[in-house]
Order: structure tokens, then C-alpha cells, then sequence
């Protein structure tokens, strides 16, 4: 444990509970809250009785206090409390963390509503269920109803969506994370605590994860990964395998923790075709620093290679190209149904980014095999060539079918579909495939 924080901890803590213009009452008020509550929530009690917060002296009122004006305050007990206790909240004590949240694409999450993954929701399903599905993962508007007890709006809470949006303009939630009343921070190095929402069809991280070296070393050695440690430095207060916290945001000898998860990652997966980001090479450093705490700088560097010509090859063999056609088949208004997702090809099509074109890059990310393959680019190329073109070729559109004849017949990475198997076997190690392959692993990032 470190004193400094400590002493700072509880010279806070004191202070809050006496804040300044905070009256006589409310202080008073917040030594009952643990005797009732003892009682009446025992569980919830013993959580917090037993994590950092209550060692530290951070009591209910600590967190719960309110002013009159904010939103969501009501009286109970005798002081304005708040259901809510944001990270704006948490951010009076832990400024540095709520900072980082705030600055990362963590905090954006709940910003989806007009996307055509919340188009697809409402009109493929219903509010209820976008409700319970992508904001519980994403995050709700909180919405104040001044007929509830709590004032929130039983449509946007219950939620810890990563993204919340806030009463107070804060965004996120700290126990997506942090589980309450613990907030414990070894509860949150695990890859479980991820795993709520980095995992499923579109983004299987937390499977990848699992079926890697890393995650079976992981959960077979997880007793020896000194989770409770203060400062939890990769390589030195442990060394048996990387959690996602660990390549994400924990420390390195050369990094501090972050809460910013997007310090150390180059490529966004996320749409159709892949994109470095602003400052990839640096982003690059950042997660290799974690690596090379356990691996030669040759052997993660071997790896990164391998990853950015997947990323590349992805892009440049399906991506770009049926992104390009659906475009085509949109421009032209080819399609029976007006409404977005009413036609077949669509689904196909979204399918193939969305999915399985999104589980091909993260397997080679995060070392999942069977995710880069099987479940990814297997099912990329079997859809692609078996259900998106035969879809196109139906709409009966000469331009169209012009377009998909001379992709499959002219372009080397394609035409192997009119090559008689024998003779391709040799190509492939030759001629201008190995031409192709060279640009692509000629261009990772450095
Ligand atoms: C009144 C000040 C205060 C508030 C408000 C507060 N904390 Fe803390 N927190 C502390 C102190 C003091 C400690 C113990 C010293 C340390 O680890 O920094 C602590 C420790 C922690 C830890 C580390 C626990 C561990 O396992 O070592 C986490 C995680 C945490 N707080 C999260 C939160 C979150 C999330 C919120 C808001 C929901 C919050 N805190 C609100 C003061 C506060
Ligand atoms: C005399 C008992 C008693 C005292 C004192 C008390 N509470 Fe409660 N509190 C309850 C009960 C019972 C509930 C659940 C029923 C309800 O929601 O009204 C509750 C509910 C809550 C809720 C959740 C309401 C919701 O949105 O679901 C919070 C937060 C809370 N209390 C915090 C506090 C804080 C902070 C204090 C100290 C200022 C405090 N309580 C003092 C009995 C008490
Ligand atoms: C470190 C900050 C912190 C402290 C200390 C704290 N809470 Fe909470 N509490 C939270 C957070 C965060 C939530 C979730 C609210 C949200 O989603 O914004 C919460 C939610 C609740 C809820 C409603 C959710 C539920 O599960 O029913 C109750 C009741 C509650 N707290 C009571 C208490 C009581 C009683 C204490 C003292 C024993 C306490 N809290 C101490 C941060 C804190
Ligand atoms: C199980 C949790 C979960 C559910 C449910 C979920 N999402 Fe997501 N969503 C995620 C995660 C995690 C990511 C980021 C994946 C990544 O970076 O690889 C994401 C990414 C996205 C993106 C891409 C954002 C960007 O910056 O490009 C959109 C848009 C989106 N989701 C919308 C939705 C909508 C709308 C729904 C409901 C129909 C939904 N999601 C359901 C967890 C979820
Ligand atoms: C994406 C998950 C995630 C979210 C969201 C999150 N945290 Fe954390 N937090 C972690 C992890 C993982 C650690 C442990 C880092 C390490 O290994 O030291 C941590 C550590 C902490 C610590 C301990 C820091 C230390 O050095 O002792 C505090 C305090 C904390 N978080 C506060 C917060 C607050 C406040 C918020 C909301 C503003 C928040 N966290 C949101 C994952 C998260
Ligand atoms: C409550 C749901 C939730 C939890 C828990 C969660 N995330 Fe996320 N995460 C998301 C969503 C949603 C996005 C996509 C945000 C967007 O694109 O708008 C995301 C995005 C990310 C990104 C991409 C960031 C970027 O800048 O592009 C990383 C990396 C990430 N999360 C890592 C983690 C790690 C590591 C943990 C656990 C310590 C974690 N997340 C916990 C929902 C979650
Ligand atoms: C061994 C280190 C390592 C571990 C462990 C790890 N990741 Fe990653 N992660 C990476 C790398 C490397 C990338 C790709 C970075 C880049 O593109 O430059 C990545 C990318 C991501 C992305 C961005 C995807 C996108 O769509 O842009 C998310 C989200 C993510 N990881 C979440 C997780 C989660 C959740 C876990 C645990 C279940 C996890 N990671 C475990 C190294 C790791
Ligand atoms: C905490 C230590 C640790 C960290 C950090 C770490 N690894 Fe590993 N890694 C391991 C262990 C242990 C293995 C298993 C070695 C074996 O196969 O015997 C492994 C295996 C691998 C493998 C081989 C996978 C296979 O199936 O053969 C690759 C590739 C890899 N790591 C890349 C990385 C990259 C890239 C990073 C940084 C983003 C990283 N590792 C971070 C410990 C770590």
C-alpha cells in the first residue's frame, strides 16, 4: 500500500464528510446510513464493509451525498442523497482515472443511437429489448421521472453501460467495471470483468481470449498472478500470463496504468474496412512495451507483422470489394425493399463485416486461431463468394454482374475460383500472389 495515497485518501474522506455548506443535518444523517443499512441490506453492506472504501474511511454519504440541485437528489433518511454515484462522483477523489474514462472511447459507447446497429434493434425487435441488449452494454440516457422514488426513470436505470450518459454530463459508468460495493481493484484485472461485453458474435474478444495461449496459461495459474498487489507491474509483480487488463491498461516499467484503452491499440476493427488511428506507431510502442516484459522485442514484433497483413489482406480482398458492390447495388437502387436490412443481401453483407469479418481480425490480434480461421475468414470467403455475389448476380443488372466478372476472373487474389486446382497449388507459392503478399506484409506499422 502506498501511505502517501492512503494519508491523501482519508485527509479527502474527511474533508467530504464535512463539506463545506453541507449542513449540520446531513452530517448527522450519515452516520445512520451503515447502521440501517446494515440491517436492512446486509449483503450490500458487507460488500462495502469489506473493500478499500470502508478501510479508508469513504462512507455511504461519501459517494451518495447530493446537492439539493443536482437532478437526480431527493431526501432520505434525513440528507439529499442520489441513487446515482457517477464518475464525475468518483472523480473527486480519483481525478486522475475519471480524467482517463473520459478521454477514452469508453465514454463514447452510449452515443449509438443513430447508428444502423440501433436501427436494425428497433425495427428487427423493439425498444425493450435495445433497452436490455445495447444499453446495457453501452450505456442509457439516464432520464429523470420526478414521480420516482429515486427520480431515474425505470427505462434508463437500472444500467451500468460503459458510456452512460449522465444526469451531471459525466458519461460512463465506473462499476461496469469496478463491481459494487467492493470496487475492488483485483476484481477488475480479471478478464471476466470484460467479459459482460467484449465477447458474442461481433466481438468475441473474451472467447479469443480464452482459447489463446495466454488465457488457458491464464486460467490454469490463477492463484499465481498476485492479483491483490498494490502496483500490479507486468513482469515484475507477476509473470505468468497477460490479462486483458494487463495489454489494455495496467502498468509496465515504462507506463502507468490507464484508463484510456485505446493508449495502445493501432487499428480500429470496428467498421467495414479497418483504419490505423492517429499516432498508430506510438500506440504500437505502447502495447509492445507490454509485451516484450515477457517476450523477445523479434518474437512480438513476428507477431505484429503476421497480424497487420491479415488486417491488410481482409481489407483488400473482401472488405473493400463488397463494401464497393453494396454501394453499387444501393446507387443504382437495385434493391426490391426501400427499408434499410429489408433485403437479404444486406443481412449478408453485414454479417460479413460485422461478424465474421470482425472475428478474423481480432483472433490474429489477440492470438485466437480458431477465431482468425474457422469462425472468421472461412466464414468471410464462404459468404462473400457463395451468398453475397450469387445474391448480386440474382438482381439481374448488367453493370453489376460486369463488375463481380471481372473481380473474380481479373483479380489474382479472386480468380483462383476458374484455375484448375493442380496448377494453383504451385501459383500460390509464385507469380503475382506472392506479389500481393509481399506488399502487404511490406506496409506493418513501425
Ligand atoms: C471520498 C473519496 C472517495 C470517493 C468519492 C471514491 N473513492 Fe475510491 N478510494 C478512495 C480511497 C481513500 C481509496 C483507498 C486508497 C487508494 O487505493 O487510492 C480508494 C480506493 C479505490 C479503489 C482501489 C481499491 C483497491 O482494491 O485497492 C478503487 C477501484 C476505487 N476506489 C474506485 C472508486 C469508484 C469507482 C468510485 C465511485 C463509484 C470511488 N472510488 C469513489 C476514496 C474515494
Ligand atoms: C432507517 C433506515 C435507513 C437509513 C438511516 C438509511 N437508509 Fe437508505 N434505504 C433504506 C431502505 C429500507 C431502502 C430501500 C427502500 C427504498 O428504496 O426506499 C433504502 C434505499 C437506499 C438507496 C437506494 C434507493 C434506490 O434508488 O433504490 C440508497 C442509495 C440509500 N438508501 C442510501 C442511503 C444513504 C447514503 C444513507 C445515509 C444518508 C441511508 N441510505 C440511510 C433504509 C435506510
Ligand atoms: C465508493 C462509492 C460508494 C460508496 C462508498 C457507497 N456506494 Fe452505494 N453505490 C455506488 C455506486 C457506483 C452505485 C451504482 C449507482 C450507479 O449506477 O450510478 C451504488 C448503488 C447503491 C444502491 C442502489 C443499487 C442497488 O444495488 O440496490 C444502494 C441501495 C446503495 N448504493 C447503498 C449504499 C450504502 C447503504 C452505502 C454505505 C454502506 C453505499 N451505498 C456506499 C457507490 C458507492
Ligand atoms: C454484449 C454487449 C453489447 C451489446 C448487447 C451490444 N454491443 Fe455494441 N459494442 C459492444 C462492444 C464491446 C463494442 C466494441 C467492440 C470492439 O471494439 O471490438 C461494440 C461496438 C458497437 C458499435 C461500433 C462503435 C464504433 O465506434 O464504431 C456500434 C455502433 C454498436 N456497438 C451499437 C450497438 C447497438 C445499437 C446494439 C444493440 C442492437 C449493440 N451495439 C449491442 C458491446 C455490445
Ligand atoms: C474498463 C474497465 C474499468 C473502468 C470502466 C474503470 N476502471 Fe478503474 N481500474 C480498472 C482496472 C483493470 C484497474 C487496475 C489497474 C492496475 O492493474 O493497476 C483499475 C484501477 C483503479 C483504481 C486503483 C488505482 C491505483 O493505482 O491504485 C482506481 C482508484 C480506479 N480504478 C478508479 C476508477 C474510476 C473512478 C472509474 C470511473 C471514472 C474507473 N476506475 C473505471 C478498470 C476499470
Ligand atoms: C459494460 C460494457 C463494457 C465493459 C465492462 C468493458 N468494455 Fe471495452 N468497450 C465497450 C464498448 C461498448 C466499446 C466500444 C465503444 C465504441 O466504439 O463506441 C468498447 C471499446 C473498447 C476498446 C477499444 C477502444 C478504442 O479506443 O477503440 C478496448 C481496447 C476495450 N474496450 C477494452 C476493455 C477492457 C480491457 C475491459 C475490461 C478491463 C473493458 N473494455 C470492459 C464496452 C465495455
Ligand atoms: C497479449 C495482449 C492482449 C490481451 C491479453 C488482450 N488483448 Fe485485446 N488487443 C491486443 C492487441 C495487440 C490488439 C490489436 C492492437 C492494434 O490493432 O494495434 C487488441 C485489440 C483489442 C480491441 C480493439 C478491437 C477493435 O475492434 O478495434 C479490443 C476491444 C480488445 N482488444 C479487448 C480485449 C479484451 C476484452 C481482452 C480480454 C478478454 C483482451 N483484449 C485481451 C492485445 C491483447
Ligand atoms: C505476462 C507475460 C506475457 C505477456 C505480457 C505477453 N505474453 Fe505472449 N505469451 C506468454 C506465455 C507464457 C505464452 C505461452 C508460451 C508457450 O507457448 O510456451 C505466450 C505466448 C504467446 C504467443 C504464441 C501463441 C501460440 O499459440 O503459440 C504469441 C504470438 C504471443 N504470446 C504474443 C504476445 C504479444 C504480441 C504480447 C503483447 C501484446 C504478449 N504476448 C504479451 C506470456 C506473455
Amino acid at each position: 500500500m502506498r501511505t502517501d495515497r492512503i494519508l491523501s485518501g482519508i485527509a479527502l474522506a474527511l474533508f467530504l464528510l464535512v463539506p463545506a455548506g453541507a449542513s449540520a443535518q446531513q452530517s448527522e444523517a450519515a452516520g445512520k446510513c451503515m447502521v440501517c443499512h446494515k440491517e436492512k441490506s446486509p449483503g450490500l453492506y458487507q460488500q462495502w464493509a469489506n473493500g478499500a472504501h470502508a478501510a479508508h474511511n469513504v462512507t455511504c454519504i461519501d459517494c451518495h451525498g447530493a446537492n439539493k440541485s443536482d437532478a437526480d437528489a431527493y431526501m432520505h433518511e434525513g440528507a439529499q442523497i442520489a441513487t446515482l454515484v457517477t464518475p464525475k462522483d468518483c472523480g473527486r477523489c480519483h481525478e486522475k482515472e475519471a480524467a482517463e474514462v473520459q478521454a477514452s472511447h469508453h465514454a463514447t459507447a452510449g452515443q449509438i443511437l443513430d447508428s444502423n446497429d440501433a436501427y436494425l434493434a428497433h425495427v428487427a425487435a423493439g425498444e425493450p429489448v435495445a433497452m436490455t441488449g445495447c444499453e446495457n452494454c453501452h450505456g442509457s440516457k439516464v432520464q429523470i421521472d420526478p414521480n420516482s422514488p429515486n427520480k431515474l426513470s425505470k427505462k434508463s436505470w437500472p444500467n451500468s453501460g460503459i458510456g452512460r450518459i449522465n444526469p451531471d454530463g459525466s458519461l460512463g459508468s465506473c462499476n461496469a467495471c469496478h463491481t459494487r460495493h467492493a470496487f475492488d481493484k483485483a476484481q477488475a484485472r480479471q478478464p471476466e470483468a470484460c467479459g459482460k461485453c467484449h465477447l458474442g458474435p461481433d466481438h468475441p474478444q473474451k472467447e479469443i481470449y480464452e482459447e489463446s495461449k495466454h488465457g488457458n496459461t491464464y486460467f490454469t495459474n490463477v492463484d499465481k498472478m498476485n492479483l491483490e498487489d498494490d502496483e500490479w507491474v507486468v513482469g515484475v509483480d507477476y509473470f505468468i500470463a497477460p490479462t486483458c487488463a494487463t495489454c489494455h491498461m495496467s502498468a509496465t516499467q515504462n507506463q502507468k496504468p490507464t484508463h484510456d484503452v485505446g493508449q495502445r491499440i493501432a487499428w480500429t476493427l470496428r467498421p467495414p474496412v479497418s483504419k490505423t488511428l492517429e499516432n498508430a506507431p506510438a500506440k504500437r510502442e505502447n502495447m509492445k512495451d507490454v509485451c516484450v516484459a515477457c517476450h523477445g522485442a523479434t518474437f512480438a514484433d513476428g507477431h505484429f507483422y503476421q497480424y497487420d497483413a491479415v488486417v491488410r489482406l481482409y481489407n483488400d480482398k473482401f472488405a473493400k470489394p463488397s463494401t464497393e458492390l453494396m454501394k453499387m447495388i444501393k446507387d443504382k437502387k437495385l434493391l426490391e425493399n426501400p427499408a434499410a436490412f429489408s433485403n437479404d443481401i444486406e443481412w449478408t453483407y453485414w454479417e460479413l463485416w460485422h461478424h465474421e469479418g470482425r472475428r478474423a481480425r481480432h483472433g490474429a490480434a489477440m492470438m485466437g486461431p480458431d477465431y482468425t480461421w474457422w469462425h472468421g475468414m472461412y466464414e468471410v470467403a464462404q459468404h462473400f463468394y457463395f451468398k453475397m455475389i450469387p445474391q448480386a448476380r440474382e438482381l439481374n443488372d448488367p453493370e453489376v454482374n460486369a463488375w463481380i466478372d471481372n473481380l473474380l476472373r481479373n483479380d489474382p487474389m479472386h480468380s483462383w475460383l476458374y484455375q484448375e486446382t493442380g496448377k494453383l497449388k504451385e501459383g500460390i507459392k509464385t507469380g503475382d500472389m506472392q506479389k500481393i503478399y509481399d506488399k502487404l506484409f511490406s506496409e506493418t506499422i513501425k
